[in-house]
C-alpha cells in the first residue's frame, strides 16, 4: 500500500528560479532566501520519497486564458519545462508516475471530484521552483530524485476552487494513494503564496501577520482555514494570495494531527512573502514507517536546538 508520509508547503516565486538559473544564490539578498531551505533539503535527502505529488498552478504556460481547468492531473510519463517567455528553465524534464497518477484519477473522479486528465503537459516555475528549493539545484542534464504527479489548480481566473473544496480533494487524494497496491512512500507539496499582489494600486502588498497565522493554523487547525472565503484572501493576502488555497489540498491529504518539523518565513523575495513548512504524518504504515518517525523526531530536536524555528528575514 502506498502512504503519504509528509506534506510540504512552499512558495514558488519565479524570481527564485531566475536567481538560481543566473547564479545569484550567494548574493546577500538571495542567500537569505536560499539558506532557509538548507534544512529542508537535508530533510528531503533523509526522507527519500518514492514519489512526490505536487500541487501548483499554471501561469498561462501549459494552459492559456482560453482554457483553464479547475483541477488538472498530469498522467504523462514526463513533463518538459515550459518556455515562460525567455526559454525553458535549465532544469531536467520532470518524470511522471503514470500508473499512480491514473490510479489517483480513477479513485478521485469516482469520488466525484472532476479532474481534467492531462496526458501531455509542460510545467512552469510553479512546479519547478519548489522542486529546486526542496531537491536542490539540478542542471538540465541531471535527474530529479523522484518521479512527480503534478496537479495544476486554477487560481488565475475567478472563480478558483474554495479552500474547503481543496481540503476535501486532499482527503480524496489520500484515499486514492492508500488504495494503490505498491509500497510507495509519497510526499505531497502545496505551493504558491504567501501574501502578495503583483499589480494594481496595492501592488507589493505583504501581510506577515496573516501569513504566520495561516502557517500556525495549517499546522494545528486546518479546518479553520478551510472555511476562509475568497474575499478574505483577496483583502488580507492580496490578489495573488489566493494561491494559498492550494496548500489546503496538501493539508487535507495529511492526518488531522501532524508533526511540524520545520518552518521558514522571510520577506520579501521579489514582491512576495516566502513561506515554507514541512508537516509529517503521525500515523505511519508500511515497512518504512519507523524511518519516517525517526526523521520527525530528529528534525524536531534540531528545530528545538535552533530556536526560533520561525526564521524571519
Ligand atoms: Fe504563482
Amino acid at each position: 500500500m502506498a502512504t503519504i508520509i509528509a506534506g510540504i508547503g512552499s512558495s514558488h516565486v519565479p524570481a527564485i528560479g531566475a536567481a538560481l538559473d543566473n547564479g545569484k544564490t550567494e548574493e546577500p539578498y538571495w542567500k537569505r532566501v536560499f539558506s532557509g531551505f538548507e534544512k529542508s533539503q537535508e530533510w528531503m535527502r533523509a526522507t527519500k520519497p518514492d514519489v512526490a505529488i505536487i500541487v501548483y498552478n499554471d501561469h498561462a504556460s501549459a494552459f492559456s486564458v482560453e482554457m483553464i481547468p479547475t483541477f488538472a492531473l498530469g498522467c504523462a510519463a514526463e513533463f518538459p519545462p515550459a518556455d515562460e517567455g525567455w526559454g525553458p528553465r535549465p532544469v531536467p524534464v520532470v518524470k511522471g508516475h503514470p500508473a499512480l497518477a491514473s490510479h489517483i484519477a480513477q479513485s478521485v473522479i469516482l469520488d466525484e471530484f472532476d479532474l481534467t486528465i492531462c496526458n501531455k503537459m509542460e510545467v512552469d516555475h510553479g512546479m519547478t521552483v519548489p522542486m529546486n528549493l526542496l531537491f536542490g539545484k539540478i542542471d538540465k542534464n541531471g535527474h530529479w530524485p523522484c518521479p512527480v504527479v503534478p496537479l495544476a489548480v486554477n487560481v488565475v481566473m475567478y472563480p478558483p476552487p474554495t479552500g474547503h473544496r481543496c481540503y476535501m480533494l486532499g482527503k480524496a487524494i489520500r484515499k486514492a494513494v492508500e488504495s494503490y497496491p505498491d509500497n510507495l512512500r509519497v510526499v505531497i507539496f502545496g505551493t504558491g503564496g504567501l501574501s502578495h499582489q503583483i499589480s494594481g494600486p496595492r501592488a507589493g502588498l505583504i501581510n506577515s501577520k496573516w501569513d504566520k497565522n495561516f502557517l500556525d493554523n495549517l499546522s494545528k487547525n486546518p479546518k479553520k482555514l478551510a472555511q476562509i472565503p475568497h474575499i478574505d484572501y483577496m483583502r488580507e493576502a492580496g490578489a495573488e494570495g489566493i494561491e494559498m488555497v492550494m496548500w489546503l489540498i496538501m493539508r487535507g491529504a495529511l492526518d488531522d494531527k501532524v508533526d511540524e518539523v520545520y518552518r521558514f518565513y522571510t520577506v520579501p523575495a521579489s514582491n512576495t512573502a516566502v513561506g515554507h513548512i514541512i508537516l509529517e504524518n503521525h500515523r505511519r504504515r508500511g515497512k518504512s514507517g519507523g524511518k519516517a518517525k525517526h526523521t520527525a523526531i530528529k528534525y524536531k530536536r534540531a528545530a528545538a536546538r535552533a530556536k526560533p524555528t520561525i526564521i524571519q528575514g
